[in-house]
């Protein structure tokens, strides 16, 4: 039995990232439309932000298709990766839209983009909960801590670690928008599987960079 490390649980933070980007992400949007659209001292921020949600839900869609569920799909028969992956391609196809409304968002942008934003946000979030809520039934840190012995737990996470750090680009916004949409007491579970010095250029080179989307993540963030 192996509950610690466990790579059930880089999942379900990156389940917490998403489920609060998409919040936030939603409420600014809807807050935007209420008003005069997009405000100029948070524009770049939220921009930023919202490029942030796309490459991390991609990637995590990415190791689940690629990695995680063809692994599992037979120690856990139970495990609907059918329906899963058709659901990816559903949020996936929400996502794509975000490639023609995030050059308009940075020009001047105009009510109906954010109207599109919004919707296809939305279109997100209301796929994003019933599945998440199925993997965290199937993919459990005890499941998974039952099934695998130290070293394949070690070699998977290490696998799983070296295919999403591939993808984090650029890594001094992509790493800290996800440090900071966790709450304190997580952030350091999350980190352990980052390499060494990740927290030191978060908190010193990378933060003139990321320190536009501070409105967006956790209001301890400085
Ligand atoms: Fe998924
Ligand atoms: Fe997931």
């Amino acid at each position: 039995m192996v509950y610690e490390p466990n790579l059930a649980i880089g999942l379900i933070c990156t389940h917490h990232i998403i489920t609060r980007s998409l919040d936030v992400a939603i409420e600014h949007c809807r807050k935007s439309l209420s008003s005069d659209g997009l405000d100029e001292t948070s524009k770049r921020g939220f921009i930023d932000y919202i490029e942030c949600i796309k490459t991390v839900l991609t990637t995590h869609h990415h190791l689940e298709t690629q990695m995680v569920f063809p692994y599992f799909r037979d120690k856990i028969p139970d495990l609907p990766v059918d329906k899963l992956n058709k659901e990816h391609g559903q949020i996936g196809m929400h996502l794509i839209k975000f490639d023609d409304i995030i050059p308009d968002l940075k020009g001047d942008p105009l009510i109906s983009s954010l109207k599109q934003l919004n919707e296809a946000l939305t279109g997100i979030n209301d796929i994003w909960h019933p599945h998440i809520d199925v993997e965290e039934i199937y993919l459990t840190v005890e499941k998974i801590g039952n099934l695998l012995d130290e070293d394949e737990m070690i070699k998977l996470i290490e696998s799983y670690r070296k295919f999403s750090m591939e993808r984090y680009t650029p890594d001094y916004l992509v790493i800290p928008f996800q440090f900071y949409n966790l709450p304190p007491a997580q952030r350091e579970i999350w980190a352990q599987e980052l390499p060494e010095n990740t927290q030191k250029h978060i908190s010193d080179e990378w933060k003139d960079k990321w320190l536009p989307m501070a409105d967006f993540l956790y209001h301890d963030v400085e």
